[in-house]
């Protein structure tokens, strides 16, 4: 009878052993596809049935996941039925889905932390990922969340910042001394916040877990100039706050939320995609000092990042409908890290 015990005790040991160890083989698989995109005014459209198409091993909603900002919380809910039931949802669930919001899923245009329905708004963003009833994010002010993939060498953590939950609201300027993307310009005011106390220290206790590289999904983009539109450089205390915190550390930032795609550096570099499934109606860009590829695309188009460990490099590139390629940029590890 012992016998036959310690024999079952083994082989159910072993089975284990064997679950355990394809479990941790398949989580420590490194990343080397990452689609990012943003701006999504339907559920259905050729450039979603495109992403579909693309190698993909984490997919990143940057913002405006839905356009919910007209019709309180129910409007909100039926946004997000429709894109969870969309095959385009469907179909990314094969792999790991992560999200922040931009201002039409926080539910008020160019909406900050005086929003009153926000709360309201992070239980409809939760229930949209399924986030477990018990978990702590439910819990958190704001949506920012991080992970990390991949074995040791080969890490990527991903980081996505919630600028909204938080931000302060902005300056703006009298209509004649707009710039061409809004009414916004850059404030000298300290007090005033792009991420808020909680946030900012949960980012530099994130950024202490190792990693080889480090992605920051930012809805907003952070390195452009000042356009009138909203970005980092409306809160040049903020951008320069990051700026020191990143120092020496590899890092790209992924934005969306402008309806046209580019390349820019300033301290960093950021891959601007959006949107995903509109035309930008004007056609051209406002202007940037910062952007490192001349051209800028207006197309619904999605972000692709490709992450060659071996060659330690790192691809962005921006796919139109038809497939191809409009924007590419490849840049060395070693030029990732933060001066
Ligand atoms: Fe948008």
């Amino acid at each position: 009878m012992t016998h036959v015990l310690s024999r079952c005790a083994r082989l159910f040991g072993s089975l284990l052993l064997a679950g355990l160890l394809t479990i941790q083989v398949r989580a420590e698989e490194p990343l080397r596809h990452i689609l990012f995109g943003s701006c999504l005014d339907t559920h259905e459209h050729p450039m979603l049935d495109r992403t579909l198409t693309l190698p993909c091993d984490l997919f990143l909603f940057m913002g405006d996941n839905v356009y919910a900002d007209t019709g309180g919380i129910p409007l909100m809910q039926e946004k997000y039925r429709l894109l969870k039931q969309s095959r385009f949802f469907k179909g990314l669930r094969k792999v790991p889905v992560m999200a922040t919001w931009d201002d039409h899923d926080f539910g008020q245009n160019d909406g900050g932390a005086d929003f009153t329905h926000k709360r309201e708004a992070q239980t409809e963003f939760w229930n949209w990922l399924d986030e477990p009833a018990d978990s702590p994010r439910r819990r958190q002010e704001g949506v920012y969340t991080t992970r990390t993939f991949g074995p040791p060498g080969q890490r990527l953590q991903v980081i996505l910042l919630d600028t909204r939950y938080f931000r302060s609201p902005l300056r703006t300027v009298p209509k004649e001394l707009r710039l061409l993307g809004g009414p916004y310009t850059a404030s000298d005011d300290t007090t005033k916040t792009m991420l808020g106390e909680t946030q900012w220290r949960w980012l530099e206790a994130t950024l202490d877990q190792p990693a080889d590289l480090r992605l920051i999904v930012s809805s907003i983009q952070f390195a452009p100039e000042v356009h009138g539109g909203e970005c980092w450089a409306n809160l040049p205390h903020e951008q320069r706050r990051m700026r020191s915190l990143l120092k020496g550390q590899r890092v790209a930032f992924l934005s969306g939320d402008r309806h046209w795609s580019e390349f820019s550096h300033h301290g960093a570099f950021d891959f601007t995609s959006s949107s995903m499934t509109q035309k930008h109606p004007r056609g051209t860009p406002t202007a940037n000092r910062h952007r490192i590829v001349p051209t800028t695309y207006h197309l619904p188009n999605v972000g692709h990042l490709q992450i060659d460990w071996d060659a330690a490099t790192l691809t962005a590139k921006i796919i139109r409908e038809d497939g191809g390629v409009a924007l590419e940029h490849r840049v060395p590890f070693a030029e990732l890290v933060v001066e």
